[in-house]
């Protein structure tokens, strides 16, 4: 039946044939080290070349230029050094029979001008990024001059190291701030009419098909349309994608839709969880159609129906699962072997993209062998010696140790307090904008389900409970509760943000939510609290609100917190809360001293992240064989504990995720993951 599969077809592009239809476009997930793909980038890549995919197209943005900085640690590819990187890269892609190809491009005024060399940044206009917040320099010809020279000493380079292509970035980055009527108010002959606006990728692309030939595959990843007023409108992009193909320079065209100078921008290009599936695929179709040209194209193609449908349609001739790749590198192998029900699911958490920005590495919120190749498996290997394994607590962590503890081939029981599986994530489920969350808790269920976990719900644990099972390790994974004792006095005036998210206690009607945590849970309460008609601030010590949630993520709420009469207060600290009359009077003070202010409010939430539930822990640890210590280097270097501290004991405890300290999904994952691969 495999064969017959639309995705599984072959796909010939000019020479090359990609062995099915399936490829990660463009992402830099800011792996490169001294801006080179050095083993991380390799090993990263080559997991996803050895799981089935047709073609990846590495980097994203890889820099052309010395004034393109790298805004999220991008490859170098200014630089004569990165041809044997990028050779080694593609020996090791090619060698799971996967093509490779590269992204090029040079940022505009996509960047920020205080990295590296403290070069200006430069676009065709002085118009600043709201994202990035540069005020660029308005290019001169010799700046034209020079870039296009980069861009095919670039692409030589990249021919040098023998990938397969190269695309070029188009959409938000210098080559379409050309294009754009928002972004160029050059004069001819490289601003003004179209034909003047597209003068300079032809430069370009001239320039490029000088250096490495007709036969080295090309091609553009491009905006067409803007979706903003003012922008290149469909028409406009329908246009540019004609004369690109026209133009006899390229071999593909790669097609996005909207614009990304903003975050809300951004995030309707590359939509996340409560977003609409696929939204750019029927336009992506309609420009296959009017240019009959060979189309990719990636926007929340997020599970294998969707990619099945965009090509037995012939909406597209490519079709890209990025970030399905970055939580399950395997899927084509899975699909090949029927066993498309066990493909861990992409959420759209977007965990991954935020972070590169603010974490400084993309990571996967569910997997966290991604991007640790060279230290944490993607597969997980039997154990020689099987053991009896008892975890406590059925959220993100709970779960992840049993899924690995069972691949290794130990024997499971997990016990569970609540009737259900989630823990945490349960909580987060209730708005329906992140319900796919609970794709983390319900993927791992049926794994465990499969490899013959035993799970008893409604089953709180104590001491006895677990000695009774005869275990050789404990896993405490029991999660943390609410931490609102927080205040100087009148912590029994206040409420936790989880009971307004639970729906135990009702929204007031003029509320005070004091957010010390930055996290989800704080906005997911105040959208609860503002769209129950209440009047809202939402205060926080820190110097922006939400710092934890990111800038991807923060775009659905702020577009429900905007209608609503919510105000955000940053860099204030409530200090106490007593009761006058049938108010709450709230004593708000500030780090930075010698403040006092009063509000006036009829109920008082808090966000303060969470203490561990670790009374459990604490009753075995004294009667375990480590005494409950949980060795780092041994973690770190991937080998088994060595639980000698009280020989006599019979079982190995340790605690995991929330249940050690208040921290987040990856955070639980990765802990079960790290520790549990080496029973
Ligand atoms: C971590 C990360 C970095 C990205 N960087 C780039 C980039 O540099 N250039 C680019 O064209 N797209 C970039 N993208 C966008 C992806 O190519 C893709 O368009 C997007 O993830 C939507 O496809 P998906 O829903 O299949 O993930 C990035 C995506 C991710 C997740
Ligand atoms: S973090 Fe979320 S969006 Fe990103 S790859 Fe993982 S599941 Fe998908």
């Amino acid at each position: 039946m495999a064969v017959l599969d639309p995705l599984l077809q072959p796909y010939r592009l000019k020479h090359l044939t990609l062995r099915n239809r399936i490829m990660t476009t463009a992402h830099e997930p800011a792996y490169p080290e001294d801006g080179m793909p050095k083993a991380r980038y390799r090993a990263y890549h080559a997991e996803r070349a050895k799981g089935g995919v047709a073609l990846t197209m590495t980097a994203g943005s890889a820099a052309v230029s010395q004034d393109s900085p790298p805004a999220f640690n991008n490859i170098l590819a200014y630089k004569d050094e990165v041809v044997p990187w990028v050779k080694d890269l593609a020996d090791a892609v090619h060698e799971h029979g996967a093509a490779i190809m590269i992204q090029l491009t040079h940022l505009g005024r996509r960047t920020r001008w205080d990295k590296n060399f403290w070069l200006p940044v430069v676009s065709p206009s002085l118009h600043k990024e709201a994202a990035h917040r540069a005020f660029p320099k308005r290019l001169e010809t010799w700046d034209i001059e020079r870039i296009v020279k980069d861009y095919a000493d670039a692409a030589e380079r990249m021919q040098a190291a023998g990938l397969d292509g190269i695309e070029l970035e188009a959409y938000g980055h210098l080559m379409d701030q050309f294009w754009s009527p928002l972004t160029n108010t050059l004069e001819a002959p490289y601003g003004g009419s179209l034909d003047n606006r597209m003068r300079f990728s032809f430069d370009v692309l001239t320039a490029i098909r000088a250096r490495v030939g007709a036969d080295f595959i090309v091609g553009v990843r491009c905006v067409a349309d803007e979706v903003i007023d003012g922008g290149l409108t469909k028409r406009d992009g329908f246009e540019i994608a004609r004369r690109l193909k026209d133009s006899g320079m390229i071999d593909f065209l790669n097609i996005v839709r909207g614009h990304i100078d903003t975050d809300a921008g951004l995030t309707d290009l590359i939509p996340i969880q409560g977003m609409a599936s696929a939204p750019h695929l029927d336009f992506t179709g309609d420009l296959r159609a009017a240019t009959r040209f060979p189309v990719f194209h990636a926007a929340r193609i997020e599970d294998v129906a969707t990619a099945r449908h965009a090509i037995a349609t012939g909406k597209v001739d490519m079709i890209g699962m990025t970030r399905a790749h970055m939580t399950d590198p395997h899927i084509v192998r899975k699909i090949m072997a029927g066993e498309e029900d066990q493909i861990r699911p992409c959420v759209g958490a977007n965990y991954c993209l935020d972070r590169i920005y603010q974490g400084g590495a993309a990571y996967c919120i569910h997997n966290p062998a991604t991007g640790r190749e060279l230290s944490q498996p993607h597969e997980i290997e039997p154990a020689l010696v099987k053991r009896k394994i008892v975890v406590i607590g059925a959220g993100p962590a709970g779960l992840e140790a049993a899924r690995v503890a069972a691949l290794r081939g130990h024997a499971v029981v997990v016990l569970e307090a609540a009737a259900q599986a989630g823990g945490q994530l349960r909580l987060t489920a209730r708005s329906p904008r992140r319900q796919a969350m609970m794709g983390i808790i319900d993927w791992r269920m049926r794994e465990c389900t499969a490899r013959g976990v035993e799970f008893r719900f409604e089953t709180p644990a104590d001491e006895d409970d677990v000695r009774a099972l005869d275990p050789d390790v404990v896993l405490i994974a029991t999660g943390g509760s609410p931490h609102t004792e927080v205040l100087t006095s009148g912590n029994e005036f206040v409420v936790s943000t989880w009971d307004i998210i639970a729906e135990t206690v009702k929204p007031g009607a003029d509320v005070l939510l004091f957010d010390d945590a930055g996290d989800h849970a704080a906005l997911q309460a105040a959208e609860l609290i503002g769209r129950a008609g209440a009047k809202l601030e939402v205060m926080t010590p820190d110097r922006s609100f939400a710092p934890e949630v990111m800038a991807m993520n923060l775009v659905p709420y702020m577009r429900s917190l905007q209608q609503l009469d919510v105000t955000f207060t940053v860099t204030y600290r409530l200090r106490i809360v007593s009761r006058e009359g049938d108010h709450l009077l709230a004593i708000v003070g500030s780090d930075y001293g010698g403040v006092r202010k009063e509000r006036r409010v009829d109920q008082v939430v808090i966000n303060h992240g969470t203490v561990p539930n670790d009374e459990l822990y604490f009753a075995l640890k004294p009667r375990s064989r480590n005494l409950g210590k949980l060795d780092h280097t041994r973690l770190l270097a991937g080998t088994a504990q060595q639980a000698t501290a009280n020989p006599s004991a019979r079982f190995e405890l340790y605690r995991i995720g929330d249940a050690v300290a208040a921290r987040n999904t990856h955070a639980a994952i990765y802990d079960a993951l790290r520790l549990v691969r080496t029973f």
